[in-house]
Formats: structure tokens, sequence, C-alpha cells
């Protein structure tokens, strides 16, 4: 098994923390990179790393990779775990795709110029289901048609894109996963099931964009770094994967299922389906399931328990902190 030291960009972001944690029990030492960008919360960012401070093998360095020395950062790193994005599908229109464009396509390439002379670095990248857009291929194989529908995606299928540029002009060895809407612990707080717990928690109304009857892949946190973790360690020809949950839920059942765990009735207000949401996603992980051995095993009620219990004690922190009732 490969130990060596690996860099982890986006180690205090959502998926990135609980990747840093898995590498530093598997015998990794690690050196985890972020900027802190004020997508949402910093501060939340921050207590991502709680878990990871004092480890014995862990290194944080607060750095943008858009102007970090990447060589210096990359010495003695084996591979690099690259999950540092602008991350969220809808806000990335209009005026806010500046950072989109430095973080998913400027920084991979800054990383690629750097990664292309050290022979043997490998990169394992969080792609995304985005790059797929509206398919009517469902389950979507990793060779279906790439269309995306939001400017988020177009960002993260330009990624991939540099990474086969760079593997055919330079031989770098990469890996692409697309991971399907993750969710679980720490997730962030832009996201639907986030959304609709703390509203949950809150007694306030939640937002559904459209009918709720778009429907997803969701993946359990654990089970997309477990993906990563199994796609670092793969040495056949494959380099891009689906990682995905194992079925497709509808938004709506999924609302059911949050308020019975919470034991509330939403208040849910009707919004229009949201531009650059797509109304269908599912992976065929058939691919990841034969060449790196991936099965996710956490289903959607047992997750979403997981998550609603991060979130009682995570609020309960909070009021802790600010000594209201
Ligand atoms: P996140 O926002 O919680 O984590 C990303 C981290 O990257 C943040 O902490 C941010 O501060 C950092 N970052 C952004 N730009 C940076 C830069 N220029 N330099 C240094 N750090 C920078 O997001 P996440 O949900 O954990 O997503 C992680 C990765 O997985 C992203 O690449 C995202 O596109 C991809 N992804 C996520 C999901 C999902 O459902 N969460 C699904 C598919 C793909
Ligand atoms: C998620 C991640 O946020 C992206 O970073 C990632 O790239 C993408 O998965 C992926 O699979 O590649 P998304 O599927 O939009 O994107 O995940 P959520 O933010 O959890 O939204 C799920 C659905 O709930 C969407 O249809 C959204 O419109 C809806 N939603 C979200 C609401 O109806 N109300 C809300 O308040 C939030």
């Amino acid at each position: 098994m490969r130990t060596e030291s690996v860099m982890v960009t986006g180690a205090a972001g959502f998926i990135g923390s609980h990747l840093c944690e898995r590498l530093l029990d598997e015998g990794h030492a690690v050196t985890g990179v972020d900027s802190f960008t004020d997508y949402y919360s910093p501060a939340r960012k921050r207590r991502n790393l709680d878990a990871l401070r004092g480890r014995a093998g862990f290194r944080f360095v607060e750095e943008d990779l858009v102007t970090a020395d990447l060589d210096r950062l990359l010495e003695g790193a084996g591979g690099v775990f690259h999950l540092a994005a602008q991350a969220g599908v809808r806000a990335s229109w209009g005026k806010d795709f500046k950072p989109y464009l430095d973080s998913n396509v400027f920084a991979v390439q800054r990383l690629l110029e750097a990664v292309k002379g050290r022979p043997g670095t490998r990169i394992v990248h969080a792609s995304s289901s985005s790059v797929y857009g509206e398919t009517a291929e469902l389950p979507t194989g990793e060779d279906a048609a790439k269309t995306p529908r939001s400017p988020y995606g177009a960002t993260k299928l330009a990624a991939e894109h540099l990474l086969e540029l760079y593997r055919l002009g330079f031989g770098v060895t990469y890996r692409a996963l697309r991971f399907f809407t993750v969710y679980g612990p720490r997730q962030r707080p832009d996201m639907a099931f986030s959304r609709f717990i703390e509203a949950g928690l809150a007694g306030e109304p939640i937002e559904v964009y459209g009918d709720g009857s778009q429907t997803r892949d969701f993946t359990y946190v654990a089970d997309a770094v477990e993906a990563a973790v199994l796609a670092y360690r793969y040495d056949g020809p494959e380099t891009v994967f689906n990682v995905g949950g194992g079925s497709r839920t509808a938004l709506g059942d999924v609302i059911g299922v949050i308020a019975a765990e919470l034991g509330v009735r939403f208040d849910v207000r009707g919004a229009p389906r949201a531009k650059g949401d797509v109304a269908d996603t599912f992976a065929d992980t058939s691919r990841a399931r034969r060449e790196l051995g991936f099965a996710p095993r956490v289903a959607i009620a047992e997750g979403i328990r997981n998550e609603i219990a991060w979130y009682r004690a995570y609020a309960a922190e909070r009021e802790g902190r600010t000594g209201s009732p």
C-alpha cells in the first residue's frame, strides 16, 4: 500500500476535511491546503479542521492555489488529492463567475504545471456529475455526452480536459472522480440537506426549487472518501470514474425522510426551478466497482441520521458560544 506524504487541497472543506482524517488513519502524512474562501463561513471551515489539528502527520498551510508557490508545497509529496474548488451549481451565473474560473480552471492548470515536472506524482481530482448536464442516459456511464447546464459544470469539465491534456502531453497520472451530490456531517451549508436540516431545527420554512420531483444519486461522504483512497492506489488504465451512492431519490421523498427524522412538519415554500439545475442524476458506477473495488455502503436513511446528529451538535455548540437560549 502507498502510504507516503500526500497533499490535500480544499482540506478545510466538507469532503476535504473527511478525506484528511481518513488518509491519516491510513498512515499517510498529510499536508492540507486551503485558502478559506468566503463562499461560506470561513469560521465553519476552520472548525472542520478541529479533528485534524494536533494529529501526528498533519500539517496545514493556508494558501490560495491561484498564487501559491506550488513547487514548494509539493516538496516530498507522492500525490495530490485536489478538492479545492469554487463549488455550488446555482451560484455560478453572472458576476459571481470569476472565482469559478480562478479556482476550478486556473488553479488546476497551475497544479498540473507543477506536477508535470515531478514524475510519479499522482493526482486524484474531485470532478462532478455536473459535467453531464441534462442526460437521457440513466444511469449515466462515464462515456455519456458531456453537456453541462451550469457555468460551474463547464469549469469542472474544463478541468477534466486540462488533466487529460497533461496526461497526453507530459505523462501526468490522474484519476478524476465524478462525485454525485455528496452529503453527510459538515455538508456545505448551501446544499439542500443542510438547508432543510437547519431550517427544521430552527422551525423555519424551507424553499424547494421546482416541484421536488428532481432526483439525485445522493452519495454519503464516507463513500466518496473511500473512492478517493481506492483511486489513489489504483494502477490500472482508467482515468475517470463515476462515484455515486447507488440509488436515485426524489428531492420530495428525501424531504419526507428528513422531516420524519427531525420529528417536524416542514412549511414548504415553492420557488421556480433553479437555472443550472438538472432534472435527474444517477451514476452508473460499474467502472468504479470493477476497477477500484468501490461499493457504496451507506444508505440514505442512515446517512441522513448521521448528518442530523452532526447538525444537532453543531447547533448546540453555536448556542453555547453565543449564550443564547
Ligand atoms: P467545499 O467548498 O466545502 O470545499 C472546497 C474547499 O476549497 C473550501 O474549503 C475552499 O475554501 C477551498 N478553496 C476554494 N478555492 C481555493 C483556492 N483557490 N485555493 C485554496 N483553497 C481553495 O466543497 P465540497 O463540497 O467539499 O467540494 C469539494 C470538491 O468536490 C470540489 O472540487 C467540488 O467541486 C467537488 N464536488 C463536490 C460535490 C458535493 O456534492 N459536495 C459533488 C461533486 C463534486
Ligand atoms: C451538488 C453539489 O452542491 C455540487 O457542488 C456538485 O458538483 C453536484 O452536487 C454534483 O453532483 O456534481 P446539487 O445536486 O445541486 O449539487 O446538490 P444540492 O445543493 O444538495 O441540491 C439538490 C437539489 O435540491 C437541487 O435540485 C436543488 O435545486 C434543490 N434545492 C437545494 C432546493 O430545492 N432547495 C434548497 O434550498 C437547496
